[in-house]
């Protein structure tokens, strides 16, 4: 392949090893006797990573799965590749760009840019103490930014919700379809008001609508000074000064946007949490890019994540995994990891642009437990899909109704429980007889009672949710992507697949002005015809 000297995971032996292993044993573990046959397994599977610690026995796999799944990892070149975008190589091939977002959270002097990284930080974060300042007059902060520019901040200003200053209220507008802003503007002053637009490019067709809107809502409300209440994060300053903003935090081609929310993306996270959390999110960060980059892959939590996503998407051959954050705060992590895993998963060529021959990015999805339990879990316990489920649990709540917090642990372990241990034909006969208003025979009603069992969980644990802890489990997604994107040989750091949907929308556009179909296929131009 191009960038490493490195095998495609398909060619290596460790991926043949894997496929015997499979048919000999993978397939058919049963998670059930597992446990029986070694008390030690629960043991045996967990790791311990700074501020995360993670139960992996739950899962369908064993030692001499894990030994090959690191051999493969070995053979593909990760910890190499992974050095490379630690030391700030191009590892991006197709933008020619390094990755270097874990330089955006090491300490000074410690990583690539840092005078520069350090120097952004340091403005932004001054920024952000000046805003809280009560004297700002700022009451309400509004992120106008979509996907990368939006997810990060939109997912971490509810989940520190305890450390956020209450005296301010934070709006996050993403979408093109007017029904976002639209409330959002009917509850603000414009004199006390601020709005961040943010963009990498400064180009992007919804933030760039969106930011008209805010500036023509300002103005005609009696906004004075746009200067004052409008305010960029991108790395494209001269655009930001064209709308009339001169006070920019920058970053750099090297953060992708899916990566940014350590950089001035972070604004509204600083803002609210103050900086010296918003620092103690970074190093929580950095302190699990430590433990990616020094940990051998035996101990390693985020390569053994991505491994164990290798192992079900290639073997196994499961389509999906869903995320259950048993703290409400997380609520938006799924979206969140909805843009990090598939936009930089979801690819279909290896770095040399061939074809690839095997599977990538599982679909990621989920909701906060127990609202899912009440939703989707039927089909994770009963239906014909394997979806491996991933527990987050939060050991000390934010929030003083215990009773509460207790139930909602006890759940997130029971559903666990539940999804392996299943239950028999046998044992749900045993548990309830049709009774004489039923229309069916015990027989039947004991098999649509019963549970297969041996569905795969994992369960991450924080002692509690603090900025500290919520760096160091956003960094560890990010390392896991970047494992199983290594080991499939892809591009993990590109997002070509989105660009096909902007330019036909460009094209679409001035056709709902015209009425113009021609050259278009006949379900869009009637489409077109019913919605003009
Ligand atoms: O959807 C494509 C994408 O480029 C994402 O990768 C990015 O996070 C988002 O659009 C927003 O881009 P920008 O920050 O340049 O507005």
């Amino acid at each position: 392949m191009s960038t490493l000297d490195t095998k495609r995971c398909d060619r290596t032996v460790a991926w043949r090893a894997l496929q015997g292993h499979y048919e000999a044993h993978g397939r058919d573990l049963d998670l059930r006797d597992a446990f029986a046959r070694d008390p030690a397994r629960a043991e045996a599977f967990s790791l311990q990573a700074p501020e995360v610690f993670a139960d992996l026995s739950k899962n369908r796999w064993d030692l001499l799965t894990r030994k090959l799944l690191i051999d493969l990892a070995h053979e593909c070149g990760m910890p190499a590749r992974r050095d490379a975008m630690f030391n700030g190589e191009p590892i991006n091939s197709t933008e020619g760009r390094a990755v270097l977002h874990t330089a955006l959270r090491a300490p000074p002097g410690a990583g690539p840019f840092s005078s520069d990284v350090h120097a952004v930080l340091d403005d932004m974060l001054a920024f952000a103490e000046r805003v809280r300042d009560s004297a700002s007059g700022i009451r309400a902060v509004v992120n106008i930014g979509i996907g990368g520019s939006d997810l990060g901040p939109q997912m971490v200003v509810p989940a520190l919700d305890s450390y956020a200053s209450k005296a301010m209220e934070y709006h996050f507008v993403s979408n093109v379809d007017g029904h976002d802003i639209t409330p959002v503007l009917a509850r603000l002053k414009p004199e006390s008001t601020l709005f961040v637009i943010a963009s990498k490019t400064f180009t992007t067709q919804e933030t760039m609508a969106n930011a008209d809107v805010a500036r023509a809502w300002f103005i005609a409300h009696g906004g004075l000074d746009i200067a004052r209440h409008f305010v960029a994060t991108t790395t494209n300053v001269q655009a930001a000064a064209a709308f009339g903003i001169t006070t920019t935090f920058g970053f750099w081609d090297w953060v992708g946007g899916r990566y940014s929310m350590w950089s001035a993306i972070g604004l509204p996270i600083a803002i609210a949490i103050g900086a010296a959390h918003f620092r103690a999110l970074l190093a929580g960060a950095h302190a699990m890019d430590r433990h990616f980059a020094e940990a051998p892959l035996e101990h390693n939590l985020p390569a053994q994540l991505g491994l164990l996503d290798v192992w079900y998407r290639n073997f196994h051959r499961f389509a999906s995994r869903s995320v259950a954050p048993y703290h409400q705060g997380l609520k938006r992590l799924p979206a969140y990891l909805q843009q990090l895993e598939m936009e930089s998963n979801g690819k279909g060529v290896d770095l040399d642009g061939a074809v690839l021959p095997y599977d990538s990015s599982a679909v990621v999805w989920g909701e906060p437990g127990t609202n899912g339990q009440h939703a989707f879990f039927q089909m994770l316990h009963q239906g014909t899909d394997v979806v491996p489920l991933e527990f987050i649990a939060v050991r000390t709540p934010s929030h003083p109704h215990l009773s509460l917090h207790t139930k909602a642990l006890a759940n997130c372990l029971a559903q666990a429980r539940a999804l392996m241990l299943g239950k028999s034909v046998d044992g749900a006969r045993g548990e309830r007889a049709p009774t004489a208003s039923d229309t069916i025979d015990a027989d039947t009603l004991a098999r649509h009672r019963s549970f297969p069992g041996n569905r795969p969980s994992t369960t991450l644990v924080l002692d509690a949710l603090t900025p500290r802890s919520l760096g160091a489990l956003v960094a560890l997604y990010e390392h896991r992507v970047f494992t199983s994107g290594a080991v499939w040989g892809i591009n993990s750091f590109d997002q070509w697949g989105v660009e096909l949907g902007k330019a036909l929308c460009n094209d679409l556009l001035p056709r709902f002005a015209t009425g113009d179909t021609t050259g278009l296929d006949p379900s869009t131009a009637a489409l077109l015809r019913r919605l003009r």
